[in-house]
């Protein structure tokens, strides 16, 4: 069979970036979000195949995986498809915007990988092995303030992540996870800013944060790597950032001995 992954989250950002990325690399792709014109202008450029699908709608996830599993199967899965809304407090924050975090990070990709297994496992059948890759984030293993609603959705994220590896244990199934840190995306900010241009380019200010291209190109490094071998927990970070809260802004330069 030939190697065909599915990327959620693929109309813009790491999601594209990756299945650019993979195509590159001669594997066949399919790229899922809710715009399907994005995803088309991405098909026309690499030969994937675009799916319109909400990842929190579940009728639409079923649409999905029958037509992956009709249009050529898959050997693997990257639940990319992901978002942060307001940096409110958890006394001040919405629940609504808790809601639609918790829907889109956590329940989405557990019902896109629950859709998805039967044909990753037809797959591994054929093929030998299969693979899923979770895109959480630094903050899914940090707390920091104003990170609410978006921290607990993506340590929830890495939970469900071990919880699967665990799970499948004794399949050919390996199940990644890759937390990146500052990555300098078009929209991510944006939308968690709601739509404050201006502000949302203030975090990439003096400095040199990941690009979408640099996260794709480790996470399909993780595909690649002989199928016996997984990479549990990947965390990416720009040099400049040594934690959630040290991003060093200005050049960097080597101190004096
Ligand atoms: N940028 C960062 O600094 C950063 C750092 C660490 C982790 N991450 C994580 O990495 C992933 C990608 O981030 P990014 O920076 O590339 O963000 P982005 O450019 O905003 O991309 C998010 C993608 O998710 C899709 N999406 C959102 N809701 C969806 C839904 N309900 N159903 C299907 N697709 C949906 C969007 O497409 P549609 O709107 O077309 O559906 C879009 O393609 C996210 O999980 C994010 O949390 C980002």
């Amino acid at each position: 069979m030939q190697r065909r992954v599915v990327v959620t989250g693929a109309s813009s950002g790491i999601g594209a970036a990756t299945v650019r990325r993979f195509a590159e690399l001669g594997w066949e792709t399919v790229a899922v979000a809710r715009r399907l014109d994005r995803l088309e202008a991405l098909a026309a450029e690499t030969g994937a195949r675009a799916i319109a699908c909400d990842v929190t709608d579940e009728a639409q996830v079923a649409g999905l995986a029958a037509e992956v599993a009709d249009s050529g199967g898959a050997t693997g899965l990257v639940n990319n498809a992901g978002g942060a809304w307001g940096t409110e407090s958890v006394e001040h924050a919405s629940n609504a915007d808790w809601r639609r975090m918790f829907e889109v990070n956590v329940i989405g990709l557990r019902s896109v990988t629950a859709a998805l297994l039967p044909v990753l496992r037809e797959g591994a059948r054929q093929s030998g092995w299969a693979s899923i890759l979770n895109l959480t984030s630094t903050a899914g293993h940090d707390a920091y303030p104003g990170g609410g609603g978006y921290n607990a959705a993506k340590y929830a994220a890495h939970a469900v992540t071990q919880v699967l590896r665990l799970e499948l244990g004794g399949e050919p199934i390996r199940v990644m996870e890759l937390a990146p840190g500052l990555v300098h995306t078009e929209e991510f900010t944006l939308n968690r800013l709601r739509g404050d241009a201006e502000a949302a380019q203030k975090p990439y200010a003096d400095v040199i944060p990941l690009q979408a291209e640099d996260v794709a190109r480790v996470l399909v490094g993780a595909f690649e790597q002989p199928p016996h071998v997984n990479q549990d927990l990947i965390v990416l970070r720009p040099v400049a950032q040594t934690s959630v809260f040290h991003t060093h802004r200005g050049e960097l330069a080597a101190r004096d001995d």
